[in-house]
């Protein structure tokens, strides 16, 4: 695995560093990643040179977040092809580093298909290779105008919703820039509002236990000079009662065909919250995330984390895939058990909205979703 750490440029204020990238220098083709686990410290970049490395960063969540895990997924499969790896190991392994984002299997399968394809019809190998590649740009792309779209019709909602004026939006987790070809999702929505002069605040959650939201949305709010305020996720519920939240935006990492929602763990209860007190759960996603083969929310595969990301600070919450012990500052009795699901699932009925880039479903009813998933296939 000949994967290496290499420092990106840097002077004051850093320039825009993309998730992802694929290049090719003349050692040959790379993906290389901005590495999420060393933010907001450091913007490292991870240099990937086979599928193996790509499966370690998607575990380690160097890479992260249901978008980008599809275009890593893909580019990961066009890279296998590209140094002339076996294309379907590598894709086995890419397509199951992490079960619960439906489109890291759907990148996947879209590059792996590409490449099928174009064998099948007698391709060279280097014919096939591009291929993948093209496929997986394709995808990159076609993720970063889902984006656009998703922001559009998401603040559109929001000002139907609330009746105009500026909103006070509560997020969980990272759904910007870092997660996807473009903006992202739920905070790609809230960043547009901040650009039409209507977003009053963002409240972050800090997302426990390896602080997406206070690394990485806090990092992405302060570039964006959004106005922003981060709190423990225990503290949401003292947010709502003091009246301070007029909607919640969350991403998702597979949204089943009833309209169950996976994202991380922690938006189940913002969502009860939400019902409580009267205020809008909204779920922002492109349609790669809905999954019409998964029929509710128990169907849905939640994966379950080391313990101890649960029972050690380490200094930037760096996880080690696979590890029993991570090498951090225990904060729990030795031996302790943790309980570390990465993901919760929402039931539909306490989802307001689902926002894609192909228009908003509200009420979220399997009917309706299947109606959004056809017309954005073109049926
Ligand atoms: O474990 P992660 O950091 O990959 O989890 C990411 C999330 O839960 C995001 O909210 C989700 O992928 C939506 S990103 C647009």
């Amino acid at each position: 695995m000949a994967d290496h750490y290499a420092p990106s440029r840097k002077d004051g204020r850093p320039e825009f560093i993309p998730a992802i990238r694929w290049e090719e220098p003349p050692e040959g083709p790379v993906v290389v990643l901005l590495d999420q686990t060393r933010l907001p410290a450091e913007e490292v970049e991870w240099v990937c040179t086979d599928a193996p490395a790509l499966v370690q960063a998607i575990q380690t969540l160097a890479v992260r977040g249901a978008p980008l895990l599809g275009i890593a997924g893909a580019y990961g499969v066009a890279l296998a092809a590209a140094r002339g790896f076996d294309v379907e190991e590598a894709a086995q392994s890419l397509a199951t580093a992490r079960p619960t984002a439906v489109n890291l299997a759907r990148g996947v399968a879209r590059a792996r298909d590409a490449h099928r394809a174009a064998v099948r019809s007698g391709a060279g190998e280097k014919e096939a290779a591009a291929a993948a590649l093209a496929e997986a740009r394709a995808l990159h792309q076609e993720d970063a105008e889902a984006g656009r779209q998703m922001a559009r019709h998401g603040l559109t909602l929001l000002d139907e919703l609330l009746s105009g004026g500026t909103h006070r939006i509560l997020t969980h987790c990272n759904t910007g820039a870092l997660v996807s070809g473009g903006e992202g999702t739920a905070f790609a929505v809230a960043l547009e509002a901040h650009r039409g002069g209507k977003l009053r605040r963002l409240w972050v959650d800090e997302t426990r236990p390896l602080l997406q939201g206070a690394r990485l949305t806090a990092y992405e709010a302060a570039r964006n000079d959004m106005p922003y305020t981060l709190l423990t996720d225990n503290a949401a519920g003292s947010l709502f009662a003091a009246g301070e939240v007029d909607a919640v935006l969350i991403g998702a990492d597979r949204i089943a065909a009833d309209g169950a929602v996976a994202n991380k763990v922690g938006s189940y209860p913002l969502a009860v919250l939400a019902r409580y007190h009267h205020v809008p759960f909204i779920v922002v996603a492109p349609l790669s995330t809905v999954d019409e083969d998964t029929p509710d929310g128990d169907a849905i595969e939640v994966e379950q984390r080391a313990g101890h990301e649960v029972t050690e600070f380490a200094a930037a919450q760096l996880p080690t895939a696979g590890a029993e012990v991570g090498g951090g500052i225990p904060v729990a009795p030795l031996g302790t058990q943790a309980y570390n699901p990465a993901f919760d699932v929402t039931p539909p009925e306490l989802v307001t909205a689902i926002v894609t880039e192909q228009g908003v479903v509200s009420p979220v009813t399997a009917d309706a979703l299947a109606e959004l998933v056809a017309r954005g296939s073109g049926g």
